[in-house]
């Protein structure tokens, strides 16, 4: 089976355009988990945009299943993973001007900022690298003794978004290459986990990678959730006025 990790970044995101206190993270954690996923992954990013000190303590208190903390290579991060134990740690790259995760880690210019990975480790913290499906990467990762990697499907998610023939194209040699760098990651000893841009129609084909044990999906879901809510939402508000303005039969 795969493991299904949904990411709630996005409910903080909607949290802090208010500055406010919903929807709250923390209940979107317990209702996911409640609903079959098989881990909460969150990114707390270094300007704080979305996920904020407090979600990740409350977060780690509240997780039944795994908590996947995503963070940047840095030593405030490193400090903060080492405090609050999740069970997995993806280190990502980290632009201040990008608007998500773009592009996979650098891992073989970045080995002697990871090497305070082996500290989470020794603490039963399994790390994972989230990296592009480039051979040079996986091997970089496998030699720097990552547990996991997890391949960025953006690539392929954006190729399949794309329309027409050409659009086609694109998708299966992006395909391909995740095809490939599982394979690769997998003879070399790592565990293979895949995310990002992953939706209800381009996760189908991504399910029959091999060696696949884990997918991080986040927006998508969220996305699909407005929608899906969005009818019993304005029900309950219409009779809550409705009940205050209305005599009692
Ligand atoms: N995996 C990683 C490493 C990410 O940075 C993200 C985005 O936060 C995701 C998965 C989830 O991507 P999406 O929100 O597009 O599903």
């Amino acid at each position: 089976m795969i493991a299904l990790h949904v990411n709630i970044d996005h409910v903080a995101t909607l949290r802090q355009a208010r500055r406010g206190v919903e929807p709250e993270p923390v209940t979107a954690a317990g209702i996911a988990e409640m609903s079959g996923a098989d881990g909460i992954t969150i990114h707390l990013r270094e300007d704080r945009r979305h996920i904020q000190d407090r979600d990740v303590k409350l977060i780690r208190e509240v997780v039944q299943t795994r908590l996947n903390l995503e963070m940047a290579a840095t030593s405030e991060m490193f400090r903060i993973a080492e405090e609050i134990q999740p069970d997995i740690v993806t280190l990502v790259p980290e632009k201040r001007e990008e608007v998500t995760t773009e592009g996979g880690l650098d891992v073989i210019s970045n080995r002697s900022v990871l090497l305070p990975m082996e500290k989470l480790q020794a603490s039963g913290i399994r790390v994972s690298l989230f990296i592009d499906p480039d051979p040079k990467q996986i091997e970089a990762s496998a030699d720097c003794g990552a547990d996991d990697i997890e391949l960025h499907t953006g690539s392929y998610a954006h190729a399949f978004n794309r329309h027409g023939q050409n659009g086609i194209k694109d998708v299966d040699s992006e395909y391909n290459r995740l095809h490939q760098a599982s394979e690769m990651a997998h003879r070399l000893g790592l565990k293979v986990n895949a995310g990002h841009g992953l939706n209800y129609h381009n996760t189908r084909r991504i399910c029959h990678l091999p060696h696949l044990e884990e997918l991080n999906i986040g927006h998508s879901i969220i996305s699909r959730a407005v929608f899906d809510g969005l009818h019993q939402a304005v029900r309950e508000m219409r009779e809550l006025i409705d009940s205050e303005v209305l005599p009692a039969r």
